[in-house]
């Protein structure tokens, strides 16, 4: 297990007791733009190695160097999460986390909707992070502090409005995050759902209630991405809702 001693950078960051990122390697999907870009950058600034996954891997902001892994991802390709798992290992021989963070959003109701698009949010937002899980997890398994931390949404935790189908997505990928996070405990790892309300990205639904600048920024979500990989066994995390603007949650 690598844990900090009070004196590295994680500990500068978010004091005592956290796992220090230098040596650990990271798999983060759609680093490319939008929450998942922001996570990249900030997990550069922390010391991660980080392997990063994408539809089209040039778009990535960072290159491939000692420390960055940009590979190719479909998160609409069964055989991809294995694919991108085994170069991760090939690079840097370990794998101590997973941020699912590929997601797509479409309209799907109950008076319309196209069951193509269903699927596409079934694959892309459940299946998808339920195979690398599996990909990833015997390296998760012997890391001691294997780390997973799912995307998912508010949209997935209540049903207010928007896309009945992407709702439907969302909880499902709660479930995911609930059944690992049981059943992989005893191994170590320790899987987390952060479940934001609208963010500043391309998918940000638009509503007359805010602007961007009032919701949740994607800096923001990263922050709290990098506080939850560094926390130690004993402070897991099983889910963090974010409101940009109030509501009750359950
Ligand atoms: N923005 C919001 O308001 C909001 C709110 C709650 C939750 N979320 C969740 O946050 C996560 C990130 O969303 P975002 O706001 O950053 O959205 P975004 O800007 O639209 O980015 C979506 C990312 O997912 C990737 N992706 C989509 N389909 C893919 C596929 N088949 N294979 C691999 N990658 C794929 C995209 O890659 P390409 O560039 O190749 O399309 C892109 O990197 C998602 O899981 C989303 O559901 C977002």
């Amino acid at each position: 297990m690598i844990e900090t001693n009070g004196t590295d950078g994680a500990n500068a960051q978010f004091g005592p007791g956290r796992l220090d990122p230098n040596g650990r390697v990271i798999m983060l999907s759609g680093a490319n733009r939008g929450i998942g870009a922001a996570i990249a950058r900030r997990l550069v600034d922390a010391g991660y190695r980080l392997s990063l996954g994408a539809r089209s891997p040039a778009g990535i902001e960072r290159n491939n160097d000692d420390n960055c892994l940009c590979q190719a991802f479909d998160a609409l390709d069964p055989e991809s999460p294995q694919a991108w798992a085994d170069a991760t290992v090939a690079k840097f021989g370990r794998i101590d986390g997973l941020v699912n963070n590929a997601g797509v959003a479409a309209a799907f109701g109950f008076d319309d909707g196209d069951e193509a698009d269903l699927d596409r949010m079934l694959e892309v937002n459940l299946k998808a992070p339920y195979r690398l899980i599996r990909a990833a997890l015997p390296h998760l398994r012997a890391a001691g502090t294997g780390r997973i931390v799912n995307i998912t949404s508010l949209a997935g935790m209540r049903y207010k409005r928007g896309s009945a189908g992407y709702a439907m997505s969302k909880f499902a990928a709660m479930g995911l995050n609930s059944a690992a996070r049981s059943s992989l405990w005893d191994d170590g790892i320790r899987v987390t759902a952060v479940a934001p309300g609208p963010v500043n990205t391309d998918m940000m639904p638009q509503s007359d209630a805010w602007t961007r600048d009032d919701v949740t920024q994607p800096e923001t979500i990263a922050d709290i991405v990098a506080l939850v990989l560094a926390m130690p066994n004993n402070a897991s995390v099983a889910a963090i809702p974010i409101n940009a603007v109030f509501e009750p949650l359950p």
